[in-house]
């Protein structure tokens, strides 16, 4: 089962699923790491997991269209079975996402459908929420709309910052996003029809 991770940043993410697959709970292999940003914390995640890397700097491309497709290109050439999006702080085109609607999901930091979109701890706070959380999902070219496979909540506490609760947000998002990957690479998830099955057996 072949995986290739887009990676913007620090890539705790990435992390978590580095080494999830080194202790044998992903039966699969990260093929490749691809970032848009030269010199991003995860970059060194990979190179030191051994996994090939590759920076793909999107200021060198005139616009969204030509960038997107030469990271499909560069995807292709993987040929891989899953393309996850850990931090990766682009929005892809509806062309990019069409080709890789059903092996292309995302973690975002909200319970789905709450809080698409940016800033959502300080958002939820300021909304007096008391629950938070994260979501894993298929994308689809709406932004953060894509079908839900799983979601972890916490809770919001009383004079919670948006930092803390984004830590506490993050812990989460390290258990989540590699046990869903480990599903999918298990065959476990079935997309059909715009809804998401999970076989638990
Ligand atoms: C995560 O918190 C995720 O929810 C969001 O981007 C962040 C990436 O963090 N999509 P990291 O690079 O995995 O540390």
């Amino acid at each position: 089962f072949r995986i290739a991770v887009l990676i913007s940043g620090g890539g705790t993410n990435l992390q978590a699923i580095i080494d999830a697959v080194a202790a044998g709970d992903i039966p699969g292999r990260i093929e490749r790491v691809i970032c848009n940003r030269p010199g991003a914390g995860g970059l060194t995640r990979a190179e030191h997991a051994g996994i090939d890397t590759e920076v793909l700097d999107h200021r060198a491309y005139a616009d969204r269209e030509r960038y997107d497709a030469v990271l499909a290109e560069r995807l292709e050439a993987i040929r891989p079975d899953l393309v996850v999006l850990a931090g990766f702080m682009r929005i892809l085109t509806d062309g990019f996402v069409t080709r890789f609607m059903g092996r292309l999901i995302n973690i975002h930091p909200s319970l789905l459908p709450a809080y698409r979109g940016l800033h959502t701890h300080q958002r939820a706070i300021d909304a007096g929420e008391t629950r938070h959380g994260c979501s894993v999902h298929y994308v689809i070219p709406e932004l953060d709309a894509g079908p839900v496979i799983a979601q972890a909540a916490v809770p919001i506490h009383p004079g919670d910052t948006a930092e803390r609760l984004q830590d506490r947000v993050q812990a989460m998002e390290h258990r989540l996003y590699p046990e869903v990957v480990r599903w999918i690479a298990e065959g476990r998830v079935v997309l059909r029809s715009g809804r998401v099955w999970l076989d638990d057996e």
